[in-house]
């Protein structure tokens, strides 16, 4: 009898040794779940307040920044009959979203080119800024090709029709401040009446606008293996009045009464990339 009792005590001990070795390695597995699921936690805490802590940075930035040029645009006074000449240039924006009409698939390898050619040279060079979200505008010199694009552009659902050329924006804003202003820009008919009548234009009026295709792209859109960081545009155009400032003649001789206050020269870098020809 007292070797069966003592049996059953020692398979007693035995179970009751295997349920303080299993619960330690439960207790185990637990402390380290819990120690896991708390560094988890932390970490996720951690990136939430970084994140937050970032937004407010930027947007404090951005209102400081707002905040400023308010300031400066206070305390200056333009007085209301100032006269400004401003030149050069003006095209026919259409801004347009890029996946509205880039339908292939990206190049394995995207490349620089300055000025482009051709489908495949476009596709490389797109993406080549894509990538990085960043900005930048390119030449197409080939005219069919640039055509192809103004037609898709044209059908596009999101596209917007905008006064372009630097000169042009600024000589809109001068005439909000109320100042007098002499344009400096070829255009054609439909494009001039776009313009507040206030504005006098040099001309020459010319039968069809240059036109900038802006290219716009919202940050993360995945186009094949690239995800723009950052939302931007890409600029194309086949500019062959800009470059040459063939408002220029008409401009000189209309100032030469128009006696300015101010004279503001811009739309230069339009001859960047440009071939010129010799002659
Ligand atoms: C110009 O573009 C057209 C239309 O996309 C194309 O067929 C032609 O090959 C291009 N020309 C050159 C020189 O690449």
């Amino acid at each position: 009898m007292g070797g069966r009792n003592k049996k059953r005590k020692d398979r007693g001990n035995e179970r009751r040794f295997m349920n303080v070795k299993c619960s330690k390695r439960l207790m185990g597995v637990a402390t380290k779940a819990s120690i896991g699921t708390v560094v988890s936690i932390t970490i996720i805490m951690l990136a939430y307040m970084f994140n937050r802590y970032k937004q407010d940075y930027n947007s404090n930035i951005l209102q400081e920044t707002l905040t400023g040029l308010l300031r400066e645009e206070n305390s200056a006074k333009v007085s209301p009959d100032t006269k400004i000449a401003i030149g050069f240039g003006s095209c026919q924006d259409i801004v347009v979203q890029s996946n509205q009409i880039i339908f292939d698939r990206p190049p394995s390898y995207p490349e620089h080119f300055f000025s482009i050619t051709n489908k495949e040279e476009f596709l490389k060079v797109f993406a080549y800024f894509y990538r990085h979200g960043a900005a930048a505008e390119r030449f197409i010199s080939n005219s069919t090709f640039f055509s192809e694009l103004v037609y898709l552009a044209e059908k596009a659902p999101s596209a917007r029709y905008i006064i372009g050329g630097n000169a042009p924006v600024m000589a809109k804003r001068f005439v909000k401040e109320g100042c007098q202003v002499l344009l400096g820009a070829q255009m054609s008919k439909s494009l001039e009446n776009q313009f507040p009548n206030s504005i006098r234009i040099s001309g020459p009026i010319v039968g069809e606008d240059d036109i900038h295709l802006l290219l716009e792209y919202p940050a993360g859109q995945r186009w094949g293996k690239f995800s723009p960081p950052r939302a931007n545009r890409f600029i194309v155009h086949n500019d062959h009045q800009n470059p040459e400032l063939s408002s220029l003649d008409a401009f000189i001789t209309q100032m030469e009464n128009y006696d300015p206050n101010l004279l503001v020269v811009g739309g230069l870098q339009m001859m960047d990339n440009f071939p010129m020809s010799e002659s």
